[in-house]
């Protein structure tokens, strides 16, 4: 196995929206069925934030937990880097807003825009500041508010999505616990697939564009879901190559969670049982790059993931971007 370990995980955090979105409601609202619902993606609720609630506001309370997890001030951070493709505003980065809620007065704030995979990136980037000897305490959150950029009258992605947020915190391994690999990669020759069109610099905002409903996300399911399946595969194989680490060792594997279709696909291709795959899909939905936090912080709270396990996370998302790590938590 190959141990130089890397950044280690010392605290994690996680906030989801109190109202319940399930597939029932949705039956009342586009022409879908519970049953289609769960039996294609897996997902029977999702949460949804109100009016008043924007990304960082999710992002502020995850990151408040993680710190008390972590037992550290948010004056202690050096950094905060944020996944999202639902930022508060287009600019000033939603990180420099959860910089501002917390008073974390002496830390360099930026977002990052890898979508599904952003927490996997986010994670790649303090890995390499903190293996660099550049930060000793960076704050990573993975956090979305996909309600606000979803088609209500599209059935095709509307049942897909939910709101929530994860953080962790990132410190210099102990020399116990720490990432071992982390892999991260993009195929540019896939953005139409899954995106939003308007509201950049492409489409500006016009009446137009508005009408034309371009400011929603807009998906081929199918060639996402062939696109995923290979890439969570082909990404798990190598950082468990890489890393040295047989399906075998491995405790547990969370998985971004888009469809459990997809998730059982990657489980099979590394021979790993189901029970060894962290699944909450049920409960949140699709929640972008705050499902894996998300997933990883239920995981500790349930006593899955215990100090010294292995664990594989990866991840696809539009760009495309595919990202996986592993760590000896
Ligand atoms: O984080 C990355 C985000 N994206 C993803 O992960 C998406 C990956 N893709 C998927 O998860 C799946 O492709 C979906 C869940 C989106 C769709 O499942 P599918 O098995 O690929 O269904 P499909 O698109 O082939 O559609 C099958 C049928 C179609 O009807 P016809 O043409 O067979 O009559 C659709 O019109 O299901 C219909 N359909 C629905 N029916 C009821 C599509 N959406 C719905 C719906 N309720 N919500």
């Amino acid at each position: 196995m190959d141990e130089k370990l890397g950044a280690m995980i010392t605290g994690m955090g996680m906030a989801v929206p109190e109202k319940v979105l399930t597939n029932f409601d949705l039956e009342k609202m586009v022409d879908t069925s519970d049953e289609w619902i769960r039996t294609r993606t897996g997902m029977v609720e999702r949460r949804i934030a109100d009016e008043n609630t924007a990304t960082s506001d999710l992002c502020t309370e995850a990151a408040e937990k993680a710190l008390k997890d972590a037992g550290m001030s948010a004056k202690d951070l050096d950094v905060i880097i944020i996944a999202t493709v639902t930022p508060d505003t287009l600019f000033p980065s939603t990180a420099c807003y959860v910089q501002r809620n917390l008073g974390a007065t002496n830390a360099a704030a930026f977002d990052i825009s890898a979508a599904c995979s952003g927490f996997l990136y986010g994670l790649t980037v303090g890995d390499s500041f903190i293996r660099g000897g550049m930060y000793k305490n960076i704050l990573v959150i993975g956090s979305e508010t996909l309600s606000k950029i979803t088609d209500w009258t599209d059935r095709s992605t509307c049942v897909l999505f939910g709101d929530g947020a994860g953080a962790a915190i990132l410190q210099p391994s102990d020399g116990k616990s720490g990432i071992m690999k982390t892999h991260i990669s993009s195929d540019g020759r896939l953005t139409d697939l899954l995106i939003i069109p308007g509201g950049g610099s492409r489409i500006p905002p016009s009446h137009e564009s508005l009408d034309q409903r371009l400011h929603y996300i807009k998906m081929e399911g199918q060639e996402v879901f062939k696109y995923a399946v290979k890439a969570m595969g082909d990404a798990a194989v190598k950082v468990l190559k890489e890393g040295g680490v047989s399906s075998k060792d491995l405790t547990l594997m969370i998985p971004h969670q888009a469809n459990d279709r997809i998730i059982q696909a990657t489980a099979r291709r590394i021979k790993l049982p189901m029970e060894q795959v962290y699944v909450n899909i049920q409960k949140y939905g699709n929640t972008s790059a705050a499902s894996i936090p998300i997933a990883m912080t239920e995981a500790i709270e349930e006593g899955k993931l215990k100090k010294g396990d292995y664990c594989l996370m990866v991840s696809f998302g539009g760009g495309f971007t595919t990202g996986a790590v592993l760590l000896k938590y």
